[in-house]
């Protein structure tokens, strides 16, 4: 069940992906960039976010998975990796939102090890007070309290992605 208003409305989001875009703009003037958004939830921000990022760039996808509806298992599963060649690339990498951040850090240190130039993380989400392990983010949309967010990309089992807008989610026991 979606509860009460937006967490975060449109026009916020909106607002604040652009002020992202713009520093990301700022920091990579006269580069170029390699972004790569993590699947699935990453898809929604990260097309608003290179549609405002002023600097040339290309895109690849990774898609993960830790989470089984409201819970996350400790445990990623990769879907499927990069296909770019990383090596010497500037490379931004999206999350929707992060949360214990062990799928980033596992993402993270695969990256690393193909050696890119530098390594950039923009998170949509922090939900700080759940970090279980410390993952530098570079880029953050908003900070959250501990719960659970769907819209704009994020799911609980792979519904409510298609809101344009984040709201907070309760579980209710006949939710399927
Ligand atoms: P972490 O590995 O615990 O940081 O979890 C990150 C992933 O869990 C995110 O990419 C989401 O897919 C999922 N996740 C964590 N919190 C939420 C939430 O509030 N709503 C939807 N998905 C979430």
């Amino acid at each position: 069940m979606i509860t009460g208003k937006p967490l975060y409305t449109v026009n916020q989001i909106q607002d604040r992906v652009k002020e992202i875009a713009d520093a990301i703009s700022d920091d990579f003037k006269g580069e170029e960039l390699l972004v790569i958004p993590i699947l699935k939830g990453a898809f929604m921000f990260a097309s608003d976010l290179v549609r405002n990022i002023k600097v040339p760039l290309k895109m690849d996808f990774i898609m993960a998975s830790s989470y089984l509806k409201t819970d996350s298992t400790g445990e990623v599963t990769l879907h499927c990796d990069v296909r770019e060649n990383v090596m010497d690339r500037n490379v931004l990498l999206v999350e929707d939102i992060v949360d214990t951040g062990v799928t980033l850090n596992y993402i993270r240190e695969r990256l690393l090890q193909k050696r890119p130039r530098s390594l950039k993380i923009c998170g949509l989400l922090d939900k700080r007070e759940r970090r279980e392990v410390d993952v530098p983010l570079d880029y953050i949309g908003f900070e959250i309290p501990d719960v659970f967010v769907v819209g704009y990309g994020l799911d609980y089992d792979n519904k409510y992605r298609n809101l344009p807008y984040l709201a907070v989610f309760k579980k209710e026991s006949d939710e399927r």
